[in-house]
């Protein structure tokens, strides 16, 4: 996915975060191996990372090693996947393809599915905890904005808005679900680097409305290919949000006006990149037109 239509990727970075994440394990004794499978089966099922390739740039953007910030950025693609096999159950999506294989429920069953979203959500904060090196104070910073991303105020808060139908009407209701439910955890992928490596709330202020943006374009993006998508380039159903009357950008604006607020919504990212880093900030830039203009 390096060049092209979809624009340019760090592929580097993913393939970094692609090799450490098939070195993990989670099971220890052989009783609870399957349940290992089943979390490593959606974790290696490819995805295009952007959660922790996103980290990982933030790293580098500072003048810090990508590498140094492995496990953290791995914790974001272990909670990631959890996300998604959860979002993908019976009960909520209900989707039967994800990256290109049967959802986790479908190959698993439903229980193991469940269990496996708990494992990798916990084993993430045990990755970080365990393995992330740093600054004590800029490690609980960087885990307390990992939970809080993905808590009622993140993440499963927006899943609750986006199926309970709870958010208000309109278009700062819309937002607000794609900023919960996606964009935190996009967000937190830098917000997380910045906070560990000590950065003080005015430094982070840029990259935090950067960080936020992003998160909210990736949606906006995502909600325009649940519609022209095929099932063979997104590695997940096409239309599901039409089957389940999902409120989107779609719904709400139409294609084009869809297109215009993502156009709209990449230029302002970059306006606020321009500004956490005034000496440039390649990959972050790649990264930004890459979310905007893929088509998977
Ligand atoms: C899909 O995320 C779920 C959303 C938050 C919209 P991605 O499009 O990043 O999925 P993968 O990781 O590449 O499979
Ligand atoms: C889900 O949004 C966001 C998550 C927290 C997983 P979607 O339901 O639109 O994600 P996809 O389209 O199934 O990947
Ligand atoms: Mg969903
Ligand atoms: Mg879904
Ligand atoms: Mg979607």
């Amino acid at each position: 996915m390096s060049a092209g239509a979809q624009g340019v990727y760090p592929d580097h970075l993913r393939a970094d975060v692609d090799a450490y994440l098939a070195g993990l394990r989670f099971s220890q004794e052989p009783s609870t191996a399957g349940l290992d499978e089943a979390m490593r089966y959606s974790l290696l099922a490819g995805g295009k990372r952007i959660r922790p390739v996103l980290a990982l740039a933030t790293a580098r953007a500072i003048g810090r090693d990508a590498a140094e910030v492995m496990p953290l950025a791995a914790a974001l693609e272990l909670i990631h996947t959890y996300s998604l096999i959860h979002d993908d159950l019976p009960a909520m999506d209900d989707d039967d393809l994800r990256r290109g294989r049967p959802t986790c429920h479908v190959a698993f069953g439903e229980d193991v599915a469940i269990l496996a979203g708990d494992g990798l959500y916990a084993e993430a904060f045990r990755l970080v905890l365990s393995e992330q090196q740093g600054d004590p104070t800029g490690i609980l910073r960087a885990v307390l904005e990992l939970a809080d991303a993905t808590g009622v105020s993140g993440m499963v808060g927006g899943q609750y808005i986006d199926v309970a139908g709870s958010a208000p009407a309109g278009a700062a209701g819309l937002r607000r679900i794609h900023e919960l439910k996606t964009g935190r955890l996009i967000g937190a992928a830098v917000e997380c680097v910045c906070l560990l490596e000590g950065m003080t709330d005015t430094q982070l202020t840029h990259f935090r409305t950067f960080a936020h943006e992003l998160g909210v374009l990736f949606q906006i993006v995502d909600d325009i290919l649940d519609v022209i998508g095929t099932d063979a380039a997104l590695g997940k159903p096409q239309g599901s949000d039409e089957r389940h009357g999902k409120r989107t950008y779609v719904t709400e604006f139409g294609l084009d006006g869809a297109r215009d607020l993502a156009l709209a919504s990449q230029e302002q990212a970059h306006r606020a990149l321009a500004a956490a880093a005034p000496g440039g900030a390649a990959e972050l830039e790649q990264i930004t037109d890459f979310i905007a203009t893929r088509q998977s």
